[in-house]
């Protein structure tokens, strides 16, 4: 964890609190971080889900890798000290938009266990839902949508997620969906059935 660098501060707790603000919105603020290699599916699922809450009155808010990477984290790349420190960020991000009561989805390839299991902690429990897009190599492959499998195969892309940098699998997700065989449909239902029996909808 990133030490405390500043002294002389102090926190504040505000007259509105998260619980106002659930009761507001008639929802539970909450961080469903989706994980797996680039072209599982993430974006597509996490976009869906946020629609699909949407369409149903529900706060929503998608923090997507690619997008964030040209802004917050436009000072990052892929190395394994960058790729920890773009998630740290959207870890903090991810728990500000909860306590502000937003369902709010990541979508990051999040490759190392360890920084995922400090969102986790950081967001507390009930409230960080990890869920794993599992896609097999040969299907993100095969999908290649950006045409990056090629190039780090050719060697033209370094330190790329599943060809020459590593993926940890996440060995306790609240969810995995299976990409190799489910439709896009299907995964959506799993994630919104899920937040109904917890009751965060
Ligand atoms: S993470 O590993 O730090 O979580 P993040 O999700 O933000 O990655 O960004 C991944 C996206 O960046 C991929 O979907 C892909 O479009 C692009 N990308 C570019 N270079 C790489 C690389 N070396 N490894 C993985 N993804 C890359």
């Amino acid at each position: 964890m990133t030490k405390q660098k500043a002294t002389n501060i102090t926190w504040h707790e505000h007259t509105v609190s998260l619980a106002d603000r659930e009761a507001l919105l008639k929802q539970k603020g909450v961080l469903l971080w989706f994980t797996g290699l680039s072209a599982s599916g993430k974006s597509t699922v996490a976009n869906e889900v946020t629609y699909r809450l949407h369409q149903e009155e529900k706060l929503t808010y998608v923090l997507d890798g690619d997008n964030i990477r040209h802004g917050l984290n436009k000072n990052l790349g892929f190395s394994p000290e960058d790729r920890e420190e773009n998630i740290r960020r959207i870890s903090e991000v991810g728990k500000l938009f909860a306590d502000a009561g937003v369902i709010t989805t990541t979508a990051f390839i999040s490759p190392y266990r360890k920084d995922r299991d400090n969102a986790r902690k950081l967001l507390g429990d009930g409230r960080f839902i990890e869920i794993f897009v599992k896609a097999s190599i040969d299907t993100c492959e095969q999908r290649d949508p950006k045409g990056l499998y090629k190039k780090a195969k050719n060697g033209e892309i370094k330190e790329f997620t599943g060809i020459s940098a590593p993926y940890e699998e996440p060995l306790n997700p609240e969810i995995i969906l299976d990409a190799d065989t489910m439709t896009i449909d299907q995964e959506v239902r799993i994630v919104l059935d899920y937040l109904e029996e917890k009751k965060i909808i």
